[in-house]
Protein backbone atom coordinates (compact mmCIF):
# COMPACT_ATOMS: atom_id res chain seq x y z
CA UNK A 1 0.00 0.00 0.00
CA UNK A 2 2.95 2.47 1.05
CA UNK A 3 6.31 3.03 -0.90
CA UNK A 4 9.33 5.47 0.02
CA UNK A 5 12.21 5.29 1.64
CA UNK A 6 11.98 3.49 5.15
CA UNK A 7 15.71 4.59 6.09
CA UNK A 8 15.20 6.05 9.75
CA UNK A 9 11.43 5.78 9.72
CA UNK A 10 11.51 2.29 10.67
CA UNK A 11 9.66 2.92 14.25
CA UNK A 12 7.04 5.06 12.50
CA UNK A 13 3.66 3.27 11.35
CA UNK A 14 3.10 2.36 7.60
CA UNK A 15 0.36 5.04 7.47
CA UNK A 16 2.29 7.90 8.02
CA UNK A 17 5.18 7.18 5.82
CA UNK A 18 4.88 9.42 2.63
CA UNK A 19 3.24 7.25 0.09
CA UNK A 20 5.46 8.43 -3.19
CA UNK A 21 4.26 6.43 -5.89
CA UNK A 22 0.96 7.63 -4.95
CA UNK A 23 1.60 11.20 -4.77
CA UNK A 24 3.48 10.79 -8.45
CA UNK A 25 0.57 8.82 -9.65
CA UNK A 26 -2.13 12.28 -8.20
CA UNK A 27 -0.11 14.73 -9.93
CA UNK A 28 0.40 12.49 -13.48
CA UNK A 29 -3.36 12.42 -13.62
CA UNK A 30 -3.90 16.16 -12.98
CA UNK A 31 -3.51 16.75 -16.67
CA UNK A 32 -6.03 14.10 -17.82
CA UNK A 33 -9.07 14.94 -15.81
CA UNK A 34 -10.09 17.25 -18.75
CA UNK A 35 -14.05 16.11 -18.30
CA UNK A 36 -13.93 17.52 -14.92
CA UNK A 37 -15.56 21.54 -13.70
CA UNK A 38 -12.25 21.62 -11.47
CA UNK A 39 -9.84 21.38 -14.43
CA UNK A 40 -11.52 24.53 -15.96
CA UNK A 41 -12.28 26.37 -13.04
CA UNK A 42 -8.47 26.47 -12.08
CA UNK A 43 -7.55 27.31 -15.90
CA UNK A 44 -6.36 30.81 -14.06
CA UNK A 45 -3.79 29.09 -12.32
CA UNK A 46 -2.58 26.37 -15.33
CA UNK A 47 1.35 27.80 -15.76
CA UNK A 48 1.38 27.63 -11.66
CA UNK A 49 0.00 24.18 -11.61
CA UNK A 50 2.32 22.82 -13.96
CA UNK A 51 5.04 24.55 -11.75
CA UNK A 52 4.11 23.22 -8.54
CA UNK A 53 3.36 19.51 -10.11
CA UNK A 54 6.83 19.58 -12.08
CA UNK A 55 8.93 20.51 -8.89
CA UNK A 56 7.01 18.10 -6.46
CA UNK A 57 7.83 15.34 -9.35
CA UNK A 58 11.71 16.22 -8.97
CA UNK A 59 11.82 16.08 -5.60
CA UNK A 60 10.21 12.71 -5.43
CA UNK A 61 12.99 11.94 -7.53
CA UNK A 62 10.50 11.50 -10.08
CA UNK A 63 11.40 13.99 -12.58
CA UNK A 64 10.39 12.06 -15.83
CA UNK A 65 7.09 11.18 -14.68
CA UNK A 66 5.30 14.03 -17.20
CA UNK A 67 6.99 14.37 -20.89
CA UNK A 68 9.17 16.96 -21.23
CA UNK A 69 8.48 18.11 -24.51
CA UNK A 70 4.66 18.20 -23.93
CA UNK A 71 5.56 20.79 -21.15
CA UNK A 72 8.19 22.71 -22.88
CA UNK A 73 5.30 23.24 -25.70
CA UNK A 74 2.65 24.41 -23.24
CA UNK A 75 5.11 27.11 -21.34
CA UNK A 76 6.00 28.54 -24.84
CA UNK A 77 2.14 28.77 -26.00
CA UNK A 78 1.83 30.96 -23.14
CA UNK A 79 4.33 33.24 -24.22
CA UNK A 80 3.85 36.66 -25.43
CA UNK A 81 5.81 38.87 -28.14
CA UNK A 82 5.98 40.90 -24.92
CA UNK A 83 8.26 38.18 -23.18
CA UNK A 84 5.59 38.26 -20.33
CA UNK A 85 3.66 34.67 -19.80
CA UNK A 86 0.05 34.23 -19.05
CA UNK A 87 -0.96 31.46 -17.01
CA UNK A 88 -2.33 29.40 -20.29
CA UNK A 89 -3.07 30.41 -23.77
CA UNK A 90 -4.55 33.67 -24.62
CA UNK A 91 -4.47 34.65 -21.31
CA UNK A 92 -3.03 38.33 -19.96
CA UNK A 93 0.87 37.88 -19.53
CA UNK A 94 1.45 38.43 -15.21
CA UNK A 95 4.89 38.24 -13.13
CA UNK A 96 3.22 35.15 -11.12
CA UNK A 97 3.23 33.39 -14.21
CA UNK A 98 6.18 34.48 -15.64
CA UNK A 99 8.38 33.27 -12.49
CA UNK A 100 6.65 29.99 -12.81
CA UNK A 101 7.76 29.92 -16.50
CA UNK A 102 11.44 30.84 -16.00
CA UNK A 103 11.10 27.98 -12.83
CA UNK A 104 10.29 25.50 -15.01
CA UNK A 105 12.52 26.00 -18.11
CA UNK A 106 15.39 26.43 -15.91
CA UNK A 107 14.69 23.11 -13.78
CA UNK A 108 14.11 21.55 -17.39
CA UNK A 109 17.59 22.97 -18.36
CA UNK A 110 15.84 24.34 -21.58
CA UNK A 111 17.07 27.74 -22.48
CA UNK A 112 18.57 26.56 -25.56
CA UNK A 113 15.39 25.67 -26.51
CA UNK A 114 13.75 28.70 -25.51
CA UNK A 115 16.01 30.95 -27.80
CA UNK A 116 14.74 28.40 -30.54
CA UNK A 117 11.20 29.17 -30.01
CA UNK A 118 11.57 33.07 -29.56
CA UNK A 119 14.90 35.07 -30.74
CA UNK A 120 16.71 36.62 -27.97
CA UNK A 121 13.90 34.79 -25.87
CA UNK A 122 15.47 35.41 -22.05
CA UNK A 123 16.62 38.91 -22.64
CA UNK A 124 13.25 39.52 -23.76
CA UNK A 125 11.58 37.75 -20.65
CA UNK A 126 14.08 39.92 -18.38
CA UNK A 127 13.23 43.31 -20.19
CA UNK A 128 9.45 42.47 -20.06
CA UNK A 129 10.19 41.75 -15.98
CA UNK A 130 12.10 44.71 -16.01
CA UNK A 131 9.52 46.88 -17.40
CA UNK A 132 7.69 46.82 -14.24
CA UNK A 133 9.72 48.11 -11.60
CA UNK A 134 7.98 51.31 -10.36
CA UNK A 135 11.22 53.66 -10.58
CA UNK A 136 10.18 55.79 -7.66
CA UNK A 137 9.61 53.14 -5.26
CA UNK A 138 11.67 50.42 -6.34
CA UNK A 139 9.10 47.80 -6.04
CA UNK A 140 7.31 46.06 -8.68
CA UNK A 141 3.73 45.63 -10.69
CA UNK A 142 2.16 42.21 -11.48
CA UNK A 143 1.33 43.03 -14.49
CA UNK A 144 0.19 46.33 -16.85
CA UNK A 145 -2.00 47.48 -14.67
CA UNK A 146 0.25 47.86 -11.89
CA UNK A 147 -1.08 45.70 -8.75
CA UNK A 148 2.30 46.14 -6.38
CA UNK A 149 2.88 43.76 -3.98
CA UNK A 150 6.68 42.45 -2.66
CA UNK A 151 5.49 39.12 -4.14
CA UNK A 152 6.02 40.58 -7.30
CA UNK A 153 9.74 41.91 -6.45
CA UNK A 154 10.64 38.74 -5.30
CA UNK A 155 9.36 36.82 -8.13
CA UNK A 156 11.26 39.59 -10.74
CA UNK A 157 14.44 38.65 -7.94
CA UNK A 158 13.86 35.14 -8.36
CA UNK A 159 13.55 35.12 -12.45
CA UNK A 160 15.82 37.50 -13.01
CA UNK A 161 18.97 35.53 -10.93
CA UNK A 162 17.57 32.46 -12.66
CA UNK A 163 18.50 34.18 -16.67
CA UNK A 164 21.79 36.01 -15.11
CA UNK A 165 20.04 38.99 -15.94
CA UNK A 166 19.72 41.41 -12.47
CA UNK A 167 21.57 44.01 -13.77
CA UNK A 168 18.72 44.52 -15.55
CA UNK A 169 16.88 46.09 -12.74
CA UNK A 170 17.74 48.34 -9.76
CA UNK A 171 18.60 46.47 -6.65
CA UNK A 172 19.46 48.73 -4.35
CA UNK A 173 16.16 50.72 -4.60
CA UNK A 174 14.15 47.39 -4.65
CA UNK A 175 15.78 46.54 -1.24
CA UNK A 176 15.16 49.17 0.25
CA UNK A 177 11.38 49.09 -0.53
CA UNK A 178 11.59 45.96 1.11
CA UNK A 179 13.28 46.92 4.25
CA UNK A 180 10.50 49.60 4.39
CA UNK A 181 8.03 46.84 4.65
CA UNK A 182 9.92 45.23 8.00
CA UNK A 183 7.13 45.60 11.23
CA UNK A 184 8.45 46.33 15.39
CA UNK A 185 7.43 42.39 15.32
CA UNK A 186 10.54 41.61 12.98
CA UNK A 187 8.32 39.98 10.20
CA UNK A 188 7.32 41.38 7.24
CA UNK A 189 3.92 43.13 4.88
CA UNK A 190 2.94 43.31 1.53
CA UNK A 191 3.92 47.12 1.60
CA UNK A 192 5.24 49.76 4.54
CA UNK A 193 2.80 49.24 7.68
CA UNK A 194 0.94 46.47 5.66
CA UNK A 195 0.81 43.39 8.84
CA UNK A 196 3.39 40.74 9.15
CA UNK A 197 2.10 37.62 7.56
CA UNK A 198 4.57 34.63 6.77
CA UNK A 199 3.91 34.79 2.93
CA UNK A 200 5.28 37.82 3.09
CA UNK A 201 8.35 36.98 5.13
CA UNK A 202 9.05 34.66 2.26
CA UNK A 203 9.22 36.89 0.09
CA UNK A 204 10.99 39.61 1.62
CA UNK A 205 13.88 37.88 2.82
CA UNK A 206 13.70 35.89 -0.03
CA UNK A 207 14.54 39.06 -2.31
CA UNK A 208 16.86 40.26 0.17
CA UNK A 209 18.50 36.79 0.47
CA UNK A 210 19.18 36.99 -3.70
CA UNK A 211 20.42 40.84 -3.33
CA UNK A 212 22.87 39.65 -0.74
CA UNK A 213 21.57 41.78 2.01
CA UNK A 214 20.66 39.53 5.18
CA UNK A 215 22.60 42.34 7.17
CA UNK A 216 19.28 44.30 7.06
CA UNK A 217 17.59 41.60 8.72
CA UNK A 218 16.68 41.33 12.23
CA UNK A 219 17.44 38.11 12.81
CA UNK A 220 16.78 36.94 15.92
CA UNK A 221 13.64 38.50 16.46
CA UNK A 222 12.38 36.95 13.27
CA UNK A 223 13.65 33.66 14.04
CA UNK A 224 11.09 34.32 17.44
CA UNK A 225 8.38 35.56 15.41
CA UNK A 226 8.52 32.51 12.87
CA UNK A 227 9.16 30.08 15.25
CA UNK A 228 5.78 30.97 17.63
CA UNK A 229 3.68 30.22 14.50
CA UNK A 230 3.65 26.36 14.91
CA UNK A 231 0.62 25.05 16.88
CA UNK A 232 0.56 22.42 19.57
CA UNK A 233 -0.78 20.22 16.74
CA UNK A 234 2.75 20.64 15.19
CA UNK A 235 1.21 22.97 12.36
CA UNK A 236 2.53 25.93 11.40
CA UNK A 237 0.22 28.73 10.66
CA UNK A 238 0.89 32.38 8.88
CA UNK A 239 0.12 34.54 11.63
CA UNK A 240 -0.81 34.76 14.85
CA UNK A 241 -4.64 33.67 15.96
CA UNK A 242 -4.87 31.86 12.45
CA UNK A 243 -5.56 27.92 11.93
CA UNK A 244 -2.64 25.51 10.80
CA UNK A 245 -1.74 24.95 7.05
CA UNK A 246 0.61 22.74 5.27
CA UNK A 247 1.47 25.68 2.91
CA UNK A 248 3.08 27.22 5.58
CA UNK A 249 5.33 24.75 6.30
CA UNK A 250 6.95 26.64 3.59
CA UNK A 251 6.89 29.63 3.66
CA UNK A 252 8.17 29.42 7.76
CA UNK A 253 10.24 26.74 7.15
CA UNK A 254 11.94 28.44 4.13
CA UNK A 255 12.72 32.01 5.64
CA UNK A 256 13.97 30.23 9.21
CA UNK A 257 16.37 28.14 7.03
CA UNK A 258 17.74 31.32 4.88
CA UNK A 259 18.53 32.81 8.29
CA UNK A 260 19.65 29.87 9.78
CA UNK A 261 17.12 28.78 12.50
CA UNK A 262 15.11 25.75 11.47
CA UNK A 263 16.40 23.99 14.42
CA UNK A 264 13.78 26.56 16.44
CA UNK A 265 10.96 24.59 15.50
CA UNK A 266 9.96 21.28 16.07
CA UNK A 267 10.74 19.29 12.81
CA UNK A 268 9.33 16.13 13.68
CA UNK A 269 5.82 17.23 15.11
CA UNK A 270 5.88 19.19 11.53
CA UNK A 271 7.04 16.14 9.98
CA UNK A 272 4.20 13.56 11.31
CA UNK A 273 1.34 17.20 10.70
CA UNK A 274 2.59 17.38 7.07
CA UNK A 275 2.06 13.11 6.67
CA UNK A 276 -1.18 13.35 8.17
CA UNK A 277 -2.18 15.08 5.28
CA UNK A 278 -1.79 12.59 2.67
CA UNK A 279 -4.46 11.25 0.87
CA UNK A 280 -2.99 7.35 1.23
CA UNK A 281 -5.18 5.79 -1.02
CA UNK A 282 -5.24 8.28 -4.25
CA UNK A 283 -2.12 10.33 -3.07
CA UNK A 284 -1.92 13.90 -3.06
CA UNK A 285 -1.72 16.54 0.18
CA UNK A 286 -4.05 18.72 1.55
CA UNK A 287 -4.04 22.09 3.23
CA UNK A 288 -4.55 20.12 7.13
CA UNK A 289 -5.45 16.48 7.76
CA UNK A 290 -9.39 15.52 6.37
CA UNK A 291 -9.51 18.18 3.11
CA UNK A 292 -9.58 17.76 -0.32
CA UNK A 293 -6.22 17.41 -1.88
CA UNK A 294 -4.97 19.82 -4.39
CA UNK A 295 -1.56 20.09 -6.38
CA UNK A 296 -0.47 23.40 -4.23
CA UNK A 297 -0.51 21.58 -0.63
CA UNK A 298 0.75 18.87 -2.26
CA UNK A 299 4.29 21.04 -3.63
CA UNK A 300 4.25 22.75 -0.79
CA UNK A 301 3.75 19.84 2.11
CA UNK A 302 6.50 18.05 -0.14
CA UNK A 303 8.84 21.14 -0.17
CA UNK A 304 8.81 21.22 3.45
CA UNK A 305 8.93 17.44 3.82
CA UNK A 306 12.61 18.53 1.91
CA UNK A 307 13.94 20.86 3.88
CA UNK A 308 13.11 18.78 6.92
CA UNK A 309 15.58 16.34 5.26
CA UNK A 310 12.67 13.62 5.03
CA UNK A 311 15.05 10.20 3.63
CA UNK A 312 14.80 9.45 0.19
CA UNK A 313 13.43 13.61 -0.98
CA UNK A 314 16.00 15.54 -3.18
CA UNK A 315 17.04 18.59 -1.85
CA UNK A 316 14.70 21.51 -2.02
CA UNK A 317 16.79 25.46 -2.60
CA UNK A 318 14.53 27.60 0.65
CA UNK A 319 15.12 30.81 -1.90
CA UNK A 320 14.07 29.18 -4.79
CA UNK A 321 11.82 26.22 -4.26
CA UNK A 322 13.27 24.38 -7.14
CA UNK A 323 16.02 21.15 -6.36
CA UNK A 324 19.23 22.79 -5.65
CA UNK A 325 21.28 21.00 -7.61
CA UNK A 326 19.14 22.94 -10.08
CA UNK A 327 19.56 26.43 -9.17
CA UNK A 328 23.42 25.68 -8.48
CA UNK A 329 23.60 24.81 -11.70
CA UNK A 330 21.76 28.31 -12.95
CA UNK A 331 23.81 30.42 -10.38
CA UNK A 332 27.07 28.78 -11.63
CA UNK A 333 26.02 30.28 -15.37
C1 LIG B 1 0.07 33.19 1.33
O1 LIG B 1 -0.96 33.30 0.47
C2 LIG B 1 1.36 33.21 0.60
C3 LIG B 1 2.02 34.31 0.17
C4 LIG B 1 1.50 35.67 0.39
C5 LIG B 1 3.33 34.17 -0.55
C6 LIG B 1 3.16 33.95 -2.02
C7 LIG B 1 4.46 33.94 -2.70
C8 LIG B 1 4.60 33.95 -4.01
C9 LIG B 1 3.43 33.95 -4.92
C10 LIG B 1 5.97 34.01 -4.57
C11 LIG B 1 6.31 32.87 -5.48
C12 LIG B 1 6.50 31.61 -4.74
C13 LIG B 1 7.42 30.67 -5.06
C14 LIG B 1 7.45 29.41 -4.28
C15 LIG B 1 8.41 30.82 -6.15
P1 LIG B 1 -2.51 33.25 0.83
O2 LIG B 1 -3.17 34.28 -0.02
O3 LIG B 1 -2.97 31.84 0.71
O4 LIG B 1 -2.59 33.73 2.35
P2 LIG B 1 -3.72 33.42 3.43
O5 LIG B 1 -3.42 32.05 3.93
O6 LIG B 1 -3.49 34.49 4.48
O7 LIG B 1 -5.02 33.51 2.73
ZN1 LIG C 1 -2.58 26.79 2.30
Amino acid sequence: LVSGPGRGMASLPAETRLVVDKHVRYIQSLDTRKDELEYWLTEHLRLNGLYWGMTALHLLGHPDALPREGILKFVFSCLHESGGFGAAPGHDAHMLYTCSAVQIIATLDAFDELEAHMEDGRRKIGQWIASLQDTATGTFAGDEWGEKDTRFLFNAFLSLSLMGLLDLVNVDKAVQHVNSCVNFDGAYGTSPGAESHSGQVYTCVGALTIAGRLDLVNQEKLGAWLSERQLKNGGLNGRPEKTEDVCYSWWVMSSLAMINKLHWIDGEKLTAFILGCQDPDLGGLSDRPGDMVDVFHTHFGIAGLSLLKYPGLAEVDPVYCMPRDVVQRCLRK
